[in-house]
């Protein structure tokens, strides 16, 4: 099977594409293993799971909390869990976070891996390390950095992602390619009929070509000292009307991808025919349409932005279409701008 490899100073990860779930147990490393999933994934899958003790947990962003995580470890306690027990998360970005946080805290840290079941998670949730809760109200404020041994991405188990996850997981890709890639841009905005259908070819290929840039960005700067901040871009707004605004994250991050590039416009960085474009791609792929932003709700949440220092905040800027990069802005400048945003 293809494979891309993430090699950082935390550890190495083997990214396993195209590979289908009754197949994972030649990826495991050990016999002693515990699966973390979550209750729809178990529904949908549980016959295929290899042979280990699982824990369920719930669904929903509202439970990747230290509530959870603690339930995670007492189940643990039960199953005897050792320092040799694997980890093995079988499901989309809560599932990721919580199964990463959970073993890498138990014991000092445990080893693990993904099966990633939602496109968010096998373009982007289950990569780099990254694995945090949430806490009063704070997105992903407590976590850690550690890679999974490995991650098998199965486009079949996208079959059974609800239409609406399945777009919101796709607002990752457009990110990568708006930041990193013009080409990768185009062949999206050509192929928006086959998207929609779920064209597992095409979406085999946009899944593989995010893993690389996300891939190559982690392996130069995994701490986000750098580099690694421009996989933030349309998460400054994004956050915060995800907060505010009962939306799937990645229908979130899309309104936030438009509201970054019209600051950008507002600045005279980008042109407007980029900015139109990227706006129509997403209103095409349903990921952008009206909502009525409850402007002042985002700008409380904007203020508790982690990349927040001072009266500053670091901020994804696009010059065009392929070329991210972090400038600091004034947080004056970003409340101006929203207040003057058009309510659409
Ligand atoms: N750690 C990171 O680097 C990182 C990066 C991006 C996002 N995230 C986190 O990821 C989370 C969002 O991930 P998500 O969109 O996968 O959410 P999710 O895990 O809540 O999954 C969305 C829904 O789809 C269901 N589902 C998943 N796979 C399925 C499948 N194959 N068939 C049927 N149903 C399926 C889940 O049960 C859930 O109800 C957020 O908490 C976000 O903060 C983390």
């Amino acid at each position: 099977m293809p494979e891309i490899k993430i090699n950082t100073a935390s550890g190495n990860s083997r990214i396993i594409l195209g590979e289908h779930l009754p197949d994972l147990l030649e990826y495991i490393p050990c016999e002693n293993v515990v699966i973390v999933t979550d209750e729809n994934i178990y529904k949908h899958y549980s016959s295929q799971f290899p042979p280990f003790p699982v824990i369920r947990i719930g669904t929903g962003e509202k439970i990747k909390n230290l509530d959870t995580v603690r339930d995670v470890y007492n189940q643990l306690i039960t199953e005897n869990a050792d320092r040799s027990t694997f980890i093995l998360g079988i499901g989309g970005g809560v599932v990721c976070d919580i199964a990463g946080f959970v073993a890498s805290t138990f014991l000092r840290g445990l080893s693990f891996g993904y099966v990633a079941t939602s496109l968010l998670s096998q373009v982007d949730a289950s990569l780099g390390g990254k694995n945090g809760v949430n806490f009063n109200g704070f997105k992903n404020l407590i976590g850690i950095i550690r890679q999974p041994a490995f991650v098998l991405c199965d486009p079949n188990m996208l079959d059974t992602l609800s239409y609406r996850e399945y777009l919101s997981g796709f607002a990752e890709i457009v990110k990568y390619a708006v930041i990193r890639d013009k080409e990768m841009f185009q062949q999206i905005e050509d192929n928006i009929d086959k998207i929609k259908k779920r064209d597992k070819d095409l979406i085999l290929s946009l899944i593989t070509d995010s893993i690389n840039i996300k891939a190559s960005i982690v392996e130069k700067d995994e701490g986000e000292q750098g580099l690694r901040r421009i996989l933030n871009y349309g998460h400054t707004f994004g956050h915060a009307i995800e907060k505010v605004h009962d939306l799937k994250h990645g229908e979130a991050i899309s309104i936030g991808m438009v509201m970054a590039n019209r600051f950008c416009v507002g600045r005279g960085i980008v042109d407007q025919a980029e900015e139109h474009r990227v706006t129509n791609l997403l209103e095409k792929l349903d990921l952008y349409e009206g909502v009525v932003l409850d402007r002042n709700g985002i700008w409380e949440a904007m203020l508790l932005d982690k990349k927040k220092y001072r009266d500053k905040l670091l901020f994804v800027a696009i010059d065009q279409i392929g070329n991210g990069y972090v400038d600091e802005v004034s947080l004056e400048e970003l409340h101006l701008f929203l207040r003057g945003v058009d309510k659409d």
